[in-house]
């Protein structure tokens, strides 16, 4: 009786020992070893089997040691499936190597007129220029009135308008000097500021013309204030948008705000002056509208004319992105074409 009891509780040991230091490769082997110990027909079940030829007396002691070996069993089946099943939906399985950078994400580039506008934006801040900005909606006498321009001047003709609202009239603003006005009501000189913005007209769209733009106005008023000043302060922006070799002329022109007023080529970025179609063969090429401030807009906005003077200007942001990046027709601008707007990819 006694040798069959050892002989039992030893085998019991030894499968517990082999259950314990059984690992595994393949799927294949784990399903083996399910069948070969937790199976129906498996050793466990022998050992269980066994329990009836056990002495009484050493049954609780066999009776444990089976069940350690049937739990040993079941968890080192559970055990060898999740390893396995880890290693099979890793990439492993599949060749790809997860240590390796991920595939980059494409980029989208920044819009040119983004980029020329934070241009100017930091070109006059380094000279002490900070933007103001104004609503795009604004009343007549902040577009037109005050700006010199009284109900029925022929000047009003030069923008044609959007009217948003009848008496009182409210427009969508034709240029950015709207925002000379909001300013000057809002503050006393000295005054140095940009104010870039969407601008709007009612023109027909082609190349060259669109119902919407955008502008940004320069603004400097102070005790004194030449146009010697304006002259300096556009040259030095001419250098810094369009490098060193660019030249500036002036013109005589009108703009009902500002007294004189002139209008400023820089030379033909493509020809260089010699002639070219961009340049209608002149050499030169048209990039802004500018003057010294009239007294009377001044006093319109509580800024005492005896005691200060200002010159101001505006300039086109699309006109300048036209020129830098030789683009031919305005309208590309607005149609978010991801292969225009890409070619931007790497510009500052
Ligand atoms: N507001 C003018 C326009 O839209 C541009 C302009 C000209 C602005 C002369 C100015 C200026 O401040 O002094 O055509």
């Amino acid at each position: 009786m006694s040798a069959t009891k050892h002989k039992v509780f030893d085998q019991a040991r030894s499968i517990l020992d082999k259950i314990e230091s059984f690992a595994a490769q393949k799927q294949e082997e784990v399903e083996q070893f399910r069948i070969k110990y937790i199976g129906s027909k498996g050793l466990i079940k022998e050992l269980f089997a066994e329990i009836k030829h056990i002495p009484p007396e050493q049954k609780k002691d066999f009776g444990q040691l089976v069940n350690r070996v049937k739990k040993a069993a079941e968890e080192k089946y559970e055990a060898l499936k999740s390893n396995l099943s880890e290693e099979n939906t890793g990439s492993q399985a599949e060749g790809i190597d997860l240590t390796l950078p991920a595939d980059p994400i494409p980029l989208g580039s920044r819009h040119p007129i983004a980029i020329i506008r934070s241009q100017i934006i930091d070109i006059f801040g380094r000279i002490g220029f900070i933007i103001s900005e104004g609503p795009e909606v604004v009343d007549d006498w902040h577009n037109f009135s005050a700006l010199n321009m009284p109900e029925n001047h022929p000047a009003r003709d030069m923008q044609d308008t959007y009217f948003v609202r009848k008496d009182p009239d409210f427009v969508l603003r034709t240029h950015t000097s709207s925002v000379q006005v909001e300013v000057m009501q809002r503050q006393q000189p000295p005054i140095r500021t940009i104010s870039p913005g969407r601008v709007y007209r009612n023109e027909t769209i082609s190349a060259r013309a669109h119902c919407q733009f955008h502008q940004v106005e320069g603004l400097y008023v102070d005790e004194s204030v030449s146009f010697a000043d304006l002259k300096q302060t556009l040259y030095y922006f001419v250098q810094e948008m369009f490098g060193t070799e660019t030249q500036i002329q002036f013109r005589p022109s009108y703009f009902p705000f500002t007294e004189p007023s002139a209008e400023m080529d820089i030379s033909c970025l493509i020809c260089k002056g010699d002639g070219c179609p961009v340049c209608k063969n002149t050499g030169w090429v048209e990039i802004l509208g500018c003057g010294m401030v009239d007294p009377a807009v001044l006093e319109n906005c509580k800024i005492d004319p005896e005691k200060y003077m200002g010159f101001a200007f505006g300039m086109g942001i699309e006109r300048i992105a036209m020129l830098k990046y030789r683009i031919n027709d305005i309208r590309l601008f607005f149609e978010n074409d991801i292969q225009f707007l890409d070619q931007f990819r790497h510009a500052l």
